[in-house]
């Protein structure tokens, strides 16, 4: 039987109703996944990246299907770009309640050999840029006096590394840091700050670690010899997490760090290829 409110209200099912989101990285990707979620959750959604014809793709797929979105030209280490992007989101759409910083770049060379330049885009991208945008986004939600919910993609390497990573393991535990300040700092504000940190998704990221590997079964072998799951995280998981962060089922959570990674960070090592003995009383 459908429930009464249900029934003059089906929009009630939506976690997102009535709420306006910002997306960075809307381009491809764990993006694109993620505003198309939210979209589909009730959210009228700001869609933001570099590259123009791919946002208007995505914004035309939404509205085309009933959504709300607006594409908006952003590049997220740039500060001028950040505060259009802001008032474009609140000309359109009146609040901004929602912010998901995902934009982010990696690259992988040796700890003795990055350079100043290397550092400064991966640190500009993925940590000034998301601790800006949510730095203005949160002054905004605290204007309007409705709260809001900031999700920052992080990565399972705010946890644990591999070798070549170091600008962006900075980058990404860095945004852990400032999200727990901030989230102390603006909960009597109800505005949440939490971070979501996806473990291997299939995303661009998985075809080139397969044009690296002698075939997509091998790469597929590794990789799942070290994912308990053993399989990859696909986009519209992360998606629907980030729509739970963002949406007011997650009400009490805030300052955390949700690993969304099939449990590859709770292993120590894979599980051996080889039958031990058991140590009993040992
Ligand atoms: N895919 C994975 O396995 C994985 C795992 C852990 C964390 N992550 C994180 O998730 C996020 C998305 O990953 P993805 O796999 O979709 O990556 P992707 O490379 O496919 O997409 C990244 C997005 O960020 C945008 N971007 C890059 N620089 C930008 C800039 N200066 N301004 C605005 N936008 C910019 C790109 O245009 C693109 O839309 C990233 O932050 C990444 O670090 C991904």
């Amino acid at each position: 039987m459908v429930s009464h409110s249900c029934k003059t209200n089906p929009k009630n099912i939506m976690q997102l109703n009535d709420k306006t989101i910002i997306v960075t990285g809307a381009s491809k990707g764990l993006g694109v996944a993620i505003a198309e979620t939210c979209a589909r959750e009730g959210a009228a959604v700001a869609l933001a990246a570099r590259s123009e014809a791919k946002l208007a793709e995505l914004r035309d797929r939404i509205t085309g299907s009933g959504g709300r979105a607006i594409a908006v030209r952003c590049d997220v280490s740039c500060m001028a770009d950040l505060r259009r992007l802001v008032e474009k989101t609140v000309a359109a759409y009146g609040a901004i309640h929602g912010l998901v910083n995902n934009a982010g770049v990696n690259f992988v060379k040796p700890f003795l050999t990055v350079t100043e330049e290397e550092w400064e885009h991966v640190i500009d991208v993925d940590l000034k840029g998301s601790f800006f945008l949510s730095q203005l986004c949160a002054r905004q939600m605290i204007a309007q006096n409705t709260g809001g919910s900031i999700v920052q993609i992080a990565s399972v390497h705010t946890h644990a590394s591999v070798a070549g990573a170091s600008p962006y393991d900075a980058a990404k535990h860095g945004m852990v840091g400032f999200s727990k300040a901030a989230a102390i700092e603006l909960a009597k504000h109800r505005v949440r700050v939490n971070v979501l940190s996806p473990g291997l998704c299939r995303t661009e990221i998985w075809n080139a670690l397969v044009a690296a590997a002698p075939s997509e079964a091998e790469c597929t072998r590794y990789w799942n010899s070290n994912i308990p799951a053993e399989r990859l995280v696909e986009p519209e998981e992360i998606a629907q997490a980030c729509a739970f962060l963002l949406g007011d089922r997650s009400s009490c959570i805030t300052g955390a760090n949700l690993m969304a990674d099939l449990g590859m960070t709770s292993q120590l090592v894979s599980g051996e290829p080889y039958k031990s003995k058991e140590i009993v009383g040992a």
